[in-house]
């Protein structure tokens, strides 16, 4: 089943989609949880209020030692949410998800910017792989090309990884990662507002609403 995140600490973004969209939870990283400024667990506390306890999280560890990673990892996987932990796809990052993947928690393998990075990390065992689409345009790159490479890689060798893409600046760049079928997405706020603009649309239903009006007044459609 697809599943679309908030990539979010902010409770008022969440409780907007929230309730227009099947939203699986919300992505975090720590640049994210310091721009909302009240920490994890009260965030994550407040959204799971808005979500309902089937919510599950994303949250990075800021350690930088294989260790401190490991360890870290175990504490957010004991808070009393469903927590995915990400941990950057660096060398220190593999070594840690491999000992993290010995104790069965679920693991994010986050800041992808090519194929063999996350083709390492699927080999690791990531539950997921966050590919950067947006940063790695911006580099000059090609973000989506990173994300199919990816996807083809773990088909041909059969990886439980699931596909979930970040850092979108445009609707574009969503749909051309949705077209290639990946598993899940997390969308940046702006973006998910863009995802229900154009410029027809309310046009469109005020047209209909005054055609209504001219002939039914204020009656509704099952009044008429
Ligand atoms: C998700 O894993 C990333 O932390 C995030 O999507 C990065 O997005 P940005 O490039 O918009 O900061």
């Amino acid at each position: 089943m697809f599943e679309l995140y908030l990539d979010t600490a902010n409770v008022e973004h969440v409780a907007r989609f929230n309730a227009c969209l099947p939203l699986k939870g919300v992505t975090t990283n720590p640049s994210i949880v310091a721009r909302y400024g009240i920490g994890l667990n009260q965030a994550l506390s407040q959204i799971e209020s808005i979500i309902g306890t089937g919510a599950r999280f994303h949250a990075q560890v800021v350690s930088q030692s294989v260790d401190g990673m490991v360890e870290e990892a175990k504490r957010i996987h004991e808070l009393p949410f469903d927590m995915v932990i990400k941990i950057p796809a660096t060398e220190k990052g593999l070594t840690a998800i491999k000992l993290i993947k010995d104790q069965k928690i679920t693991v994010l393998a986050t800041a992808i910017y090519s194929a063999q990075q996350g083709f390492f990390a699927a080999l690791c065992g990531a539950d997921y792989l966050a590919p950067y689409v947006n940063r790695i345009d911006t580099m000059g790159a090609d973000g989506i090309g990173v994300v199919a490479d990816l996807q083809l890689l773990i088909k041909q060798h059969h990886l439980n990884s699931k596909l979930l893409p970040a850092s979108f600046k445009n609707t574009q760049q969503v749909m051309d990662v949705l077209k290639l079928g990946v598993d899940a997405i997390t969308l940046p706020y702006d973006v998910a507002v863009e995802m229900f603009a154009h410029p027809a649309v309310q046009p469109t239903i005020d047209k209909f609403n005054s055609d209504w009006r001219e002939v039914f007044g204020d009656k509704l459609s099952f009044e008429s």
